[in-house]
């Protein structure tokens, strides 16, 4: 098996591609597909489809193929420099404005805003380089998030590091990890708008901080929260958004994706997606 096919069997996707796309490669197409794919590490604690077969070899860049259109098909969002500045005096002037790494960990800590504080055991920060290009934020800590202190450690957070692994990217080196909640909502339900309204402005001055390159919102609430919009995931992916100048790209949340593995294929889609617009930067 090459890097390439161990890369799509790593997402599920190999054979969903084959199956449901089979789209004519146009030369300029086949061009670009011909590039080296990003590397990705097979995790031995991958779970397989029992179902994935061995297809023909022109599989993999069929899906490339329509990434790559994807990819010219979409606009960008503004990252002026304008912009940018905007978002800076608009954090500048913010409660939290002032607020360093340390005092803001500090805040988060003792942070009685809401009632989630009451129930968890921990409020869960975030994790990773504190000056990443990559940025990743997700819903809120769940049970083994809640128990460990750091984001995505349970089940959806090994999907996660193996999507980061597909587009070479690994935890703790250039990306953060952070969610829009950093206290576990009581069984695992999501956070009501109280509660976002209430943790929001921490992830953002955790943005201020990092400044990265790129942000990729997992999942709806950070979507939604980041976006400041009621559109659903299925509209929001496949273009590149703009967060304060900040480029940002909409994928499903990885616990939604082991509950849907189909969906797995367009996941791969919204990576790639961020790799080539980081890549523009
Ligand atoms: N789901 C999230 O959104 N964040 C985590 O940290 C874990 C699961």
């Amino acid at each position: 098996m090459d890097r390439r096919e161990a890369m799509l069997r790593e997402l599920n996707l190999y054979p969903l591609w084959v199956q449901r796309h089979a789209p004519e490669l146009t030369p300029s197409v086949e061009a670009a597909v011909a590039q080296e794919p990003p590397a990705a590490l097979p995790s031995p604690d991958v779970q397989h489809d029992a179902g994935n077969a061995s297809v023909s070899g022109d599989a993999a860049p069929r899906l490339e193929a329509e990434v790559e259109d994807l990819f010219v098909a979409e606009p960008h969002g503004d990252s002026s420099e304008d912009s940018l500045r905007e978002f800076q005096l608009k954090i500048a002037g913010g409660p939290l404005a002032d607020v360093a790494w340390t005092e803001l960990g500090l805040k988060v800590r003792d942070c009685e805003l809401c009632a989630l504080c009451a129930g968890c055991t921990q409020t869960v920060f975030g994790v990773g380089d504190e000056q990443a290009d990559w940025l990743f934020v997700g819903e809120a800590p769940g049970e083994d998030e809640d128990a460990s202190g750091e984001p995505f450690v349970g089940q959806a957070g090994r999907l996660l590091d193996n999507m980061l692994r597909a587009i070479s990217i690994k935890r703790g080196d250039n990306v953060y990890i952070a969610n829009v909640i950093k206290c576990r909502p009581e069984q695992d339900r999501h956070p009501h708008v109280g509660e976002i309204a209430a943790c929001l402005p921490y992830l953002k001055r955790q943005i201020a901080l990092i400044q990265p390159k790129l942000i990729v919102a997992l999942g709806k609430t950070a979507a939604s929260a980041l976006l400041d919009t009621d559109a659903t995931i299925a509209t929001l992916r496949g273009s590149v958004h703009d967060y304060n100048g900040t480029p940002l790209i909409v994928t499903y949340h990885p616990a939604y994706l082991l509950r849907s593995p189909m969906e797995k294929a367009k996941a791969w889609q919204d990576l790639r997606l961020a790799v080539a617009t980081l890549q523009k930067k």
